[in-house]
């Protein structure tokens, strides 16, 4: 395989960017205001305006010339028909296939996928609606009131942010709190205040045997049998989301109780499927389907429109411009919606555990960057925060802002509806980060001379804005598929396999390793290294 800095593109797109590098956005508009309109792309509900960003026509063409180069086209049909593209696992990767509508028809290694991607659907579709309605009971005979999500990672970040994303539409009167960190500070905190004889557990993990969710599931259970006095209550209170029957079994939990998913879906990628239980039992299971006919609208655009007006094409080929060439480090998400206060996190395991490899798929050492940081805050609290470097700091911040025209309910106090001040905001900053404001315009104002550089607002800071009608389960389904295939398609630039995870593993076998020094009686003997090993003793010291 070719590195794809080598290809004749890649060079075409360097010297491109020493021409762009000393060209202003106020400029770019100036001299062709057309582009306010022109660039700018429709699919599904999602409004995505990238006018604002460092590119010209030329720009454009020259990324889809390098997406061509790297094989995107052959690469996302090979995706979307379930070649194994996990090449160090040795899977396909389908979580499209979750959103598949009835109907259509899909065999992957010779097993008709579509089929069990909506017997589990239509499973979960049961289960949902017979909590909703009361008709499960608890042990007690009480019915669910509040539904406790414990997984880490795609176990908890998917069904957690969309949960808070959609929590407008938990309309059965049933809400949802989601444990993940070992810390016991996050389950006692959680279980605090619950009511054992109404409270549902969803035991979420893919493998069934990390540390973190297995330990919380246990304190759980530990909790519910001592209150209810019964070890037969467990089955009544405990569900399980995995690929993993065998270890279900292991922990006490009926299989009959359990909703799989398969290895072709990547843990970062699955609360479209069963790892979103609970966000089914709180919205419906007509909201979820929802959702994912939103998931499906961005995937079908995602394969069939040409590159060159193919959202996620597009934001994935922006994100290379500026992490290979003009050096960015990170991209800030900046939604303004309380409701997407979860989605930062949620990207940053999306895409950070995607794209975040220094071997490309044939193992070899990649030489262009890879991997953007993700980050952000929901708008306006980030702008009295870290604004301030985005406007006026050294670093370049490609930033991706979210908003919404309508809200799920209005406030005002005195002035104009919040919403419509929120909004304004939104529009303010990405006008303000692309235009700035001059040295003159500010000494226009009287500014003391000394003062006017502090003031300068260089502006020349790009920015996308994705615009939707209303935060809906389709347009969260739609949000969250845009944001998956533009981490697919810097991976296909980058030549990595975005569907592994390694590097998460050896901290996991250390941990496991070191918990016995932490808590023998008599001080270990052996350590990792010498820094571990003070560290240990002082630990040790401390905790008396
Ligand atoms: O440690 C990383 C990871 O493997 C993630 O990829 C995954 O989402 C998370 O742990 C939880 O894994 P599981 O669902 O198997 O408990």
């Amino acid at each position: 395989m070719a590195d794809i800095t080598e290809a004749p593109e890649w060079a075409a797109l360097a010297g491109h960017q020493t021409a762009m590098a000393g060209r202003h956005l106020r400029d770019l508009f100036a001299e062709d205001p057309g582009r306010a309109d022109r660039m700018t792309v429709t699919a599904g509900g999602l409004h995505l305006d990238y006018s604002k960003h460092r590119v010209t026509g030329e720009t454009l063409e020259l990324l889809v010339a390098l997406a061509e180069r790297a094989g995107l086209r052959e690469r996302i049909d090979a995706m979307f028909s379930g070649e194994h593209i996990n090449a160090s696992e040795d899977r396909a990767v389908l979580h499209t296939a979750l959103r598949l509508p009835p109907g259509e028809a899909l065999t992957v290694d010779g097993q008709d996928v579509a089929a069990d991607v909506h017997a589990v659907l239509d499973r979960m579709a049961v289960f949902a609606e017979r909590v909703r309605e009361g008709e499960w009971k608890g042990f007690t005979g009480e019915p669910i009131r509040t539904v406790v999500n414990i997984g880490i990672g795609g176990s908890d970040l998917g069904p957690a942010m969309a949960y808070e994303a959609l929590r407008d539409y938990a309309d059965a009167g049933i809400s949802c709190r989601f444990v993940s960190n070992v810390d016991p500070a996050d389950i006692t905190g959680t279980l605090a205040g619950l009511d054992p004889a109404r409270t549902l557990f969803v035991i979420s993990s893919k493998t069934f045997g990390t540390l973190e969710t297995l330990t919380n599931a246990k304190v759980a259970r530990r909790w519910l049998v001592e209150r209810l006095g019964d070890e037969a209550a467990v089955s009544r209170h405990f569900v399980a989301v995995s690929t993993n029957a065998g270890r279900v079994a292991d922990f006490g939990i009926d299989t009959a109780n359990m909703f799989g998913f398969w290895d072709w879906v990547g843990g970062r990628y699955s609360f479209d499927g069963a790892i979103g239980l609970s966000l089914m039992i709180a919205i419906g299971g007509e909201r979820f389907r929802e959702m994912l006919a939103g998931f499906r609208e961005i995937d079908e655009h995602f394969r069939t429109a040409p590159f060159a007006a193919n959202m996620p094409v597009l934001m994935g080929l922006l994100g290379v411009w500026y992490t290979d060439f003009f050096g960015a480090q990170t991209r800030a998400v900046l939604p303004y919606s309380q409701r997407l206060a979860r989605f930062p996190a949620y990207l940053q395991q999306l895409t950070m555990e995607s794209n975040g490899k220094s071997v490309r798929a044939d193992g070899a050492p990649v030489v262009a960057q890879t991997g953007e940081i993700f980050w952000g805050e929901p708008g306006t609290n980030g702008q009295h925060a870290f604004y301030q470097l985005l406007h006026q700091g050294t670093r370049l911040v490609p930033s991706d802002f979210i908003g919404f025209a309508e809200p799920f309910e209005d406030a005002a106090a005195d002035g104009p509806g919040m919403h419509d001040l929120l909004a304004a905001n939104l529009f303010a900053q990405t006008s303000a980060l692309a235009f700035g404001k001059t040295a003159e315009e500010i000494a226009a104002e009287g500014t003391p001379a000394a003062v006017v550089p502090h003031k300068l607002m260089p502006g020349n800071r790009p920015t996308s804005t994705i615009l939707a009608r209303k935060l809906t389960p389709a347009v969260l389904g739609q949000l969250v598929a845009l944001y998956e295939h533009i981490v697919f398609v810097e991976g296909t630039i980058w030549g990595i396999d975005s569907f592994d995870q390694w590097g998460v593993e050896l901290g996991k076998v250390m941990a496991n390793d070191l918990t016995p020094a932490l808590t023998s009686a008599e001080p270990p003997a052996e350590l990792p290294d010498p820094s571990t090993a003070a560290l240990v003793r002082r630990y040790r010291e401390l905790r008396g």
